[in-house]
């Protein structure tokens, strides 16, 4: 007779199974983004994303208590903020929505592990990431716009600070920033490798961040380059970065797995708002399972060597894991 293996042998029970399973997704591995949007008694649906909401500050602590009554131990803060100028000087004022935002967190659960995304386009009446000059998005004057946007949400009180603008340089910048104000103690979490991707869309509808002119094809990374993607890594891990994230993640689950076999740091997956937008779309014309199609993508991230997933589904996995 043939011979062949008998893989069957360890999938016969359900016990068998989980013991022999390699991967596992935690409560721990989530992060938790969160729209905060000027005003009074907002909570607005995203069209483009059910079930995620731009919150006002006097809504927030509801819904952080919430978070964390979940379990959830980790949220990323992005701003909608009321005013906009040239050069964002709301990403970067002392009472910006960011880090009133920041500040209310820390009041409801000082525990949870705050991270505030470092960036202009939510804040620039133009909607691209730096400084313009002539329609040319300008390297090195950001830098300092970025090192003050982070100092200032170090000051609000976030626990990381978490630049996703892609000029080159801002973690260093960033770096030098902080340490000079008093916070060296405060890790970086890079968007490291961030892609130019279409699957942004709806975030850019939550954060009301949509470039009003062009793309961001020249400061965010062409979707068809791999070796670029090590080097966009090891230019942040030397500037001072404590961790990398990879983004978007279900497209680039080969680059997580580069990135965490070439690099000691933790790896970050962002599991974008397009990524959730295409489950969430499926799962409410009934056409997939949710739950299983959600679980079954978390672990595949994790198993391409992600330590952690920003994801718009955290609160949904977290009760299923308990469940
Ligand atoms: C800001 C920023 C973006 C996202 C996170 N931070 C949008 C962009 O680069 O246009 C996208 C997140 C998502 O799609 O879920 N630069």
């Amino acid at each position: 007779m043939l011979e062949f293996k008998r893989h069957r042998r360890l999938r016969s029970s359900k016990n068998l199974r989980s013991m022999v399973r390699e991967t596992v997704l935690k409560k721990e591995d989530l992060i938790y983004p969160i729209f905060v949007k000027e005003g009074e008694n907002i909570k607005n649906e995203v069209s483009s994303m059910p079930g995620v909401y731009q919150i006002s500050l006097d809504l927030l602590e509801e819904e952080i208590q919430t978070i964390t009554d979940l379990g959830i131990v980790s949220v990323i803060v992005f701003g909608v903020p009321k005013e906009k100028d040239e050069v964002g000087t709301s990403a970067y004022c002392e009472n910006g929505i960011v880090q009133q935002a920041i500040k209310k967190i820390k009041e409801v659960n000082n525990e949870l592990v705050v991270i505030a995304d470092t960036c202009l386009c939510q804040f620039t009446n133009h909607g691209h990431c730096g400084v313009i000059e002539e329609g040319i998005i300008l390297n090195d004057p950001t830098l300092e716009l970025l090192s003050k946007t982070a100092v200032s949400q170090a000051k609000a009180g976030a626990d990381v600070i978490a630049p996703s603008n892609m000029m080159d340089g801002f973690v260093a910048a960033i770096r030098v920033g902080l340490d000079e104000a008093g916070f060296s103690h405060i890790p970086i979490m890079s968007y490291a490798v961030k892609y130019s991707s279409s699957f942004y869309g709806p975030f850019r509808d939550a954060a009301h961040s949509a470039p009003s002119f062009g793309d961001r094809k020249t400061y965010q990374m062409d979707p068809a380059n791999r070796l670029e993607a090590l080097r966009e890594a090891k230019s942040d891990v030397l500037e001072g970065a404590d961790f990398l994230i990879v983004k978007p993640a279900l497209s680039y689950l080969d680059i997580i797995r580069e990135v965490k076999d070439n690099f000691t740091y933790p790896v970050v997956a962002y599991n974008v708002s397009g990524e959730y937008s295409m489950i969430k779309g499926a799962s409410l014309n009934g056409w997939i399972d949710e739950k299983a199609v959600v679980m079954e993508k978390l672990i595949s991230m994790k198993r391409a060597g992600a330590d952690l997933i920003i994801t718009y589904f955290a609160k949904d996995v977290a009760r299923w894991l308990s469940e």
